[in-house]
């Protein structure tokens, strides 16, 4: 459904884009994951014609960008990541002033406008003024703007950014809900664990390069080495648990940590806790329950350790900004 070879896009000596190359098939939800200035926008403006690239080739839907323009603007919904809502205008006739430019008629543009209202949960602002709206409304009616016209193809940069907490875990259901509808979509934003979740394929760009493309288990595995594991244990077993794993073959490492930096154990515990790092090649930790409870140890834990998806974007980005 996208397709680019070589997309490059230089600004004098500055590459914004450097020979890109992405593919997505139909139904796919490609995160599209960068730090600032590492060509993300660059690369939605260029797929949605508005840019011309200084060399390599895009192609949407099978339309080219150089000859298809229109046909692939009639195939995308693009939402940038600013965009302005008139003065003066209800949300209900900012829609219809969108659908009238799509050629949307008569009393489908009624139904249209209503439908994607109800879509992004606005129905209950449609005669309020677009100026009132909060800004994560503003973001949701932008989206719905996009729907008008069914577009197959959704490219969207930064939907959630500067939305609190609540209305970022609304926009990700709300791509959900796209991604059932069998969208194809492009989306962007700063951080990974953001869109891990609602996303079936992730690329990590910089500096106009691809770091890494593929799936997010891939993107983890590239990043994590070795395998962790947290164990907790009562206090006064500590040290001879400390031992008895250490001396384990699978084992490349146990230390002792403490128990704040457990998330979940900030209630306070007395508990001891260790993390043990088992040697390359190793997954399996489950024999580590096995040997301590033998030992007459009392296992109040064992955990693989969760990757934290942040470390994984640091990991593969190493902080490189253009
Ligand atoms: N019109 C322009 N003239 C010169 N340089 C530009 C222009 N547009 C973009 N750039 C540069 O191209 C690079 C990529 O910019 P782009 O906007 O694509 O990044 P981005 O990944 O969208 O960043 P952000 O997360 O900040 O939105 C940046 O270094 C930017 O300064
Ligand atoms: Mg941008």
């Amino acid at each position: 459904m996208i397709e680019t070879r070589d997309l490059t896009k230089t600004y004098g000596e500055l590459y914004a884009l450097n020979r890109l190359s992405l593919k997505l098939d139909k139904g796919d939800v490609y995160g599209f994951i960068g730090p600032n200035g590492a060509g993300k926008t660059t690369t939605m403006r260029i797929l949605a014609t508005l840019l011309n690239p200084t060399w390599g080739e895009a192609t949407v839907c099978g339309y080219s960008i150089y000859n298809n323009a229109k046909e692939i603007r009639r195939v995308i919904g693009y939402m940038p990541d600013f965009f302005g809502v008139y003065d003066d205008m209800k949300v209900v006739e900012y829609l219809e002033f969108f659908a009238a430019a799509y050629r949307i008629k008569g009393p489908e543009r009624k139904k249209k406008c209503d439908q994607v209202l109800d879509l992004v949960d606005l129905g209950y602002k449609r005669d309020a003024l677009v100026t009132s709206l909060s800004r994560g409304m503003t973001q949701r009616l932008g989206l719905a703007r996009v729907l008008l016209h069914e577009p197959q193809v959704l490219l969207l940069d930064e939907p959630a950014s500067g939305l609190d907490p609540r209305a970022r875990i609304e926009m990700r259901g709300l791509l959900k809900e796209l991604r059932k509808m069998g969208k194809t979509i492009l989306v962007s934003s700063h951080i990974l664990p953001e869109l891990a979740d609602i996303c079936n394929k992730i690329g990590i760009i910089e500096r106009g390069k691809l770091l890494f493309d593929g799936d997010v288990t891939d993107a983890i595995r590239k990043v994590q080495q070795k395998v962790k594991f947290d164990v907790r244990v009562p206090p006064e077993q500590l040290t001879q648990a400390e031992q008895l794993i250490g001396k384990h073959a699978c084992v490349d490492s146990v230390e002792q940590r403490a128990a704040e930096e457990f998330e979940e154990l900030r209630k306070n515990t007395t508990d001891g806790c260790l993390r043990v790092t088992l040697k390359d090649g190793n997954t399996d930790g489950s024999f580590l329950a096995e040997l301590l409870v033998q030992s007459g140890i009392r296992v109040k834990m064992l955990r693989e350790e969760e990757i934290d998806l942040e470390d994984v974007f640091m990991g593969i980005t190493k902080g490189i900004t253009n």
